[in-house]
């Protein structure tokens, strides 16, 4: 089955490799305007300017008018913790009183919060509520994304959450790579005795997560008050024993050594990044790991943005995501998550949506079938209305532009699936 998108304004994210973009190359988002392209099922097959289409040449099955808009490769959301049980808005009206993140973490809230509210609630509810999600961000322009555990901190809520990640893989047209985070804060129970839950992750989580297949990589908040880097690395080691390949939450409230722990175990990523000295910046220059950048913790909390520009200049790998969760970024939006970048971050357009496609795919290990508009690649892509630059996506911040989505080769309603 072919199909035709015609008269296409500007047909972005033509990248021939499917490597993660460094340096000046990060500038660079290969565009052509007033294009075609086909697609055969579930994947493209052929694109180009719309004065060499021949339009005899397949047998359509349907011709779509893009009527001047914009036709972009959808996004690659790299690091979001969306299967959680309920909102934090009461502690969000707390922060604006004053009280700082980790207050709010002593006095019981944070993430043992949402580990309390989602023990408490079963997995078919956990599971709506994360379809709700997804079906959002969808809509928003999302094609990947990477779901992490962490707020089940006892095994068989981890274990929940994971199977829920499984099921939202098997029920949905969005490519999904799931995350073990078991070690994401020491619940109360192991308060004043921490080495015997990390103990618990060691010897039942991690064996079983594995047994049943239910992730393909680990995490650790290495943070002060949180993880260790030595406990980090002893966590990420026992993963990477049974194939879990290490992405870790690093250096986002203090320089905590994260990095290089993430850069020394060949991490596929060290995200968030707000608390960066130069020998974190050195470490992750010409590093394969990917600095994941997620600008809406540190605009929700009100905290320094990561220094994307420092790191692009060192020569580092740079994605974008959106760290959807409800204690520090309540928003899955990618469309915001680019703009912010723009705005906070002083990210040029084109690299923020390359750092949001074709890096965040790298990020995933999926930049072989998406994060770029490739022949052979799925049909992964977003219409937008017609608009007059690149630039303009993210500089409209506050307008949806996004008209039609396409994911493996089919228009994607709210209630496609
Ligand atoms: O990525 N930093 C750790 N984890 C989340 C916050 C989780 C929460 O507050 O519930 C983050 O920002
Ligand atoms: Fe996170």
């Amino acid at each position: 089955m072919y199909c035709l998108y015609y008269n296409i304004g500007l047909l972005g994210g033509l990248h021939q490799f499917n490597v993660p973009l460094r340096g000046a190359d990060l500038a660079i988002f290969p565009h052509i305007s007033n294009a075609y392209l086909v697609t055969q099922d579930v994947k493209i097959v052929e694109y180009g300017s719309m004065q060499d289409l021949s339009a005899d040449k397949y047998s359509f099955t349907q011709c779509v008018d893009v009527k001047n808009g914009a036709l972009l490769p959808s996004w690659c959301d790299s690091h979001t913790h969306l299967v959680f049980a309920g909102s934090r808005e009461n502690e969000f009206v707390d922060k604006i009183k004053g009280l700082s993140y980790a207050e709010i973490a002593a006095k019981g809230g944070g993430i043992l919060n949402s580990a309390v509210q989602l023990q408490q609630t079963d997995e078919q509810a956990l599971y709506e509520l994360a379809l709700e999600r997804i079906r959002e961000l969808v809509q928003a322009g999302t094609g990947a994304i990477e779901i992490k555990s962490g707020y089940g901190l006892t095994l068989d809520a981890e274990l929940k959450m994971l199977r829920v990640i499984k099921r939202l893989k098997e029920n949905t047209p969005v490519l999904i790579r799931a995350t073990f985070l078991g070690a994401h804060a020491f619940p109360t129970a192991y308060k004043n005795n921490p080495e015997e839950y990390i103990k618990l992750i060691l010897s039942e989580m991690i064996p079983a997560v594995e047994k049943e297949g239910l992730a393909e990589y680990i995490d650790v908040f290495c943070e002060e008050g949180f993880f260790s880097p030595a406990q980090t690395t002893m966590i990420c080691e026992a993963g990477l024993k049974v194939g879990l390949r290490p992405r870790i939450h690093a250096n986002q409230f203090a320089v905590s050594g994260g990095v290089q722990v993430g850069v020394s175990l060949n991490a596929i990523s060290v995200d968030h990044l707000e608390s960066m000295d130069e020998a974190a910046i050195h470490a992750l220059s010409n590093s394969t790991t990917i600095g994941t950048l997620l600008p809406n913790a540190s605009f929700f909390l009100r905290m320094q943005d990561a220094p994307a520009r420092k790191l692009i200049e060192a020569g580092a790998l740079i994605a974008l995501a959106s760290d959807f969760n409800p204690g520090s970024a309540p928003s899955g939006n990618m469309n915001g998550v680019i703009a912010q970048a723009c705005i906070r971050l002083r990210m040029l357009p084109e690299e923020a949506f390359n750092a949001a496609t074709i890096n965040g795919a790298c990020a995933l290990e999926l930049e072989n079938q998406c994060g770029s508009i490739q022949v052979g690649k799925l049909a992964n892509f977003f219409i937008t209305k017609p608009i007059p630059s690149l630039a303009y996506y993210p500089y409209a911040f506050g307008s949806n532009l996004i008209s039609k989505i396409v994911l493996q080769g089919k228009e994607i309603h709210y209630s496609s699936f």
